[in-house]
């Protein structure tokens, strides 16, 4: 196995390992640690405004002078309608409801009170910084974005869940392409939100390797040395790994979070919409399951922040059963050491296997 780098030449390609941009979990520190592994740390910036974003990224390099990719989510954001405005306040009626029966104090915010971020701000924080590695999930970029990052020689790698999906991301001259299997945890990159497809990482991976001439990280599953090598023997260029993080020293979840991942059962993660609107991978609890129930889920990015404060009084209550805890389907010790030791070992233990 070629491992060249430095990550490896700027993604050039030959089989760097990338560290997932996980929102609310990834840290600046975690992003350095992977990059002190030799791997492209990839940080995430969700739905952060301009300001936020630039304080990421100088706290990032502050604790690393390796390259890291930043993160985006670039979907259209649906305008507020009559239709949404009642639904949502239908929505919040229910879920102030549902608080109180598990005795969590929240306060809601009205429609009106919502912050959006549309990533065309993103975009010009990102410029400003100077990043050189954009990734970005949930859509394309529009062509003026492409077009301008391009021709300031950043590498950009788009994320797909279907092959059309990628041919539509290689006629738009992206540069790398994330192949996410339905393994993968957190949420889908597809790029509608609704009818998503659901294939899985082995035919994904084969056929997207097909269908384009785009280099391909996979992205899904991938927890050891064996499912690394055999994403590679499907035409993976690249492996970019999530999961397997989660528990690591540098991860943003908190002590009962990473407890609760460790006594996962394969019967606990399932595909929801529950906390966001968007269908990601995480385990199933009491707002799932309710909240599926109601039939009262919004669209993204509503849905996401009507159940933030919620989420949140959850977490400083240390209540699982209300937060949004993300998996893949490959479930692994989630280890607590460093990420870079986690990423070390993998190396090591692909070296050895792969000879
Ligand atoms: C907790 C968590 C948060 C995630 N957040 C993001 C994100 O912000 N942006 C993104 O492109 N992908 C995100 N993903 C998906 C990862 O990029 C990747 O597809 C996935 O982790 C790969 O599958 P694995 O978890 O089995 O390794 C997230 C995944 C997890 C587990």
């Amino acid at each position: 196995m070629k491992w060249t780098n430095d990550i490896t030449r700027l993604l050039g390609i030959d089989f760097p390992i990338v560290q997932a941009p996980m929102f609310g979990v990834t840290t600046p520190a975690m992003v350095a640690a992977a990059g002190t592994a030799g791997c492209l740390g990839s940080l995430a910036l969700a739905d952060l405004d301009a300001e936020q974003c630039r304080d990421a990224i100088h706290k990032t390099r502050m604790l690393t002078q390796r390259p890291f990719a930043v993160n985006l989510f670039v979907h259209h954001i649906p305008g507020i309608d009559d239709r949404l405005r009642a639904d949502y306040a239908e929505a919040k009626v229910w879920m102030e409801q549902l608080a109180q029966r598990y005795n969590l104090a929240v306060e809601l915010p009205a429609i009106d009170d919502l912050a959006m971020h549309n990533y065309a701000e993103q975009i010009e924080a990102i410029m400003d910084e100077n990043c050189k590695i954009v990734s970005f999930t949930f859509g394309n970029l529009d062509p003026q974005s492409i077009a301008r990052l391009k021709s300031r020689g950043t590498v950009l790698i788009g994320t797909c869940t279907s092959v059309k999906e990628a041919e539509l991301l290689a006629q738009a001259d992206i540069d790398i392409i994330c192949v996410q299997g339905i393994e993968a945890g957190g949420h889908r990159g597809t790029f509608a939100t609704e009818d998503i497809p659901a294939i899985g990482g082995l035919s994904l991976l084969a056929q997207v390797s097909e269908a384009v001439k785009v280099p391909l990280l996979y992205a899904g599953g991938i927890y050891n040395a064996k499912t690394l090598l055999a994403a590679r023997a499907l035409g993976a260029n690249g492996f970019q790994i999530g999961s397997l993080l989660l528990g690591s020293a540098e991860s943003a979840l908190h002590d009962f979070e990473k407890d609760r991942l460790r006594r996962a059962k394969e019967s606990d993660i399932v595909l929801t919409k529950s906390f966001s609107g968007r269908f990601a991978r995480g385990i199933k609890n009491i707002f799932v399951d309710e909240s599926e129930a109601s039939g009262l889920i919004l669209p993204y990015p509503y849905q996401n922040k009507l159940t933030a404060e919620l989420r949140k009084v959850a977490r400083l209550n240390k209540l699982s059963e209300f937060v949004n805890i993300w998996m893949g389907q490959s479930i692994s010790e989630f280890s607590s050491d460093s990420t870079t030791t986690i990423f070390k070992r993998l190396i090591e233990q692909t070296e050895i296997l792969a000879d």
